[in-house]
């Protein structure tokens, strides 16, 4: 029988290793759905709000000949978890704004206890307008974001949702965005691009911003997780959690891919923060 020595075999795994990264990056890593679970602590938060659970979902760029099965499964994910409210952070098409509607009936299938809201991606805005998208979420029942906030009442307190426009040839303005919030009250923001956190928190402190944008880099060096690849309004930050001064960031990886669809090391992401008030 054919028999490899010890070193014949490194030499075949590290010569098939390519191979398999190329077949893991184009074919099966772009429909591995993955969740992750973070725990926040937002000092300001209410103790009433402890344990509040948000779902973000972000960066679709919804291709409907090769995204619906990916979809039904983040649909049934995010249905599963039962959370208190579901982010969505924008890029939901990539170069054609009506995939809009085969994506919105996924979309209008997500369920949480105290309502959703979305805002708007650098490619829907290159693509169509803010008002389209606004009459499309608003008829599926999802308030969309543009520069403005809506109050959630939950067990007698209130949590501010702000949602910008988006950056990148956009025209955010993140006074208006905060506008009527109360200064000590706790905001989670859905700004598109996440470098813009800066520009947000110079107003004031964002408890919580959520971000989408980079799709984590799409591809990542594994184990070190160093993205090579960045893109404009996401080169400070990429991926995960950050936290400035009395300010936070989180930055989903997304669902979808532009370009290429590829992915390495950096599967499409459902996250559910859990956030928790300071003891
Ligand atoms: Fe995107």
């Amino acid at each position: 029988m054919f028999k490899l020595t010890r070193r014949q075999t490194i030499q075949t795994l590290l010569a098939a290793a390519p191979v398999a990264a190329v077949i893991d990056a184009f074919l099966i890593e772009p429909n591995l759905l993955s969740v992750t679970r973070r725990e926040i602590t937002l000092p300001r938060l209410p103790s009433e709000l402890d344990g509040f659970t948000i779902a973000q979902l972000s960066d679709f760029h919804y291709k409907p000949d090769k995204d619906h099965d990916l979809m039904v499964k983040a649909v049934h994910a995010v249905n599963a978890e039962n959370v208190d409210f579901i982010a969505l952070t924008g890029d939901y098409v990539t170069d054609d704004s009506a995939v809009i509607t085969p994506l919105m009936e996924h979309l209008s299938q997500l369920q949480s206890k105290h309502g959703i809201a979305a805002s708007m991606g650098n490619h829907d805005g290159w693509t169509h307008s803010g008002d389209y998208y606004r009459k499309i979420f608003t008829k599926a029942g999802i308030p969309f974001l543009i520069n403005q906030n809506t109050e959630l009442n939950i067990k007698g307190t209130r949590l501010h949702i702000a949602g910008t426009d988006y950056v990148w040839l956009g025209s955010p303005d993140p006074a208006k965005t905060l506008k009527g919030i109360p200064a000590n009250s706790p905001v989670i923001a859905l700004v598109h691009e996440p470098d813009y956190f800066d520009t947000m928190r110079a107003i004031r402190d964002i408890d919580l911003q959520l971000s989408g944008h980079t799709h984590g880099g799409q591809c990542r060096v594994p184990l070190i997780g160093y993205a090579p690849v960045k893109v404009k309004y996401g080169e400070n930050y990429v991926y995960g959690h950050y936290q400035e001064a009395n300010s936070q960031l989180f930055i989903s990886r997304g669902i979808g891919t532009s370009g290429m669809r590829v992915r390495f090391a950096c599967a499409p992401e459902i996250a559910i923060l859990t956030l928790r008030c300071a003891i």
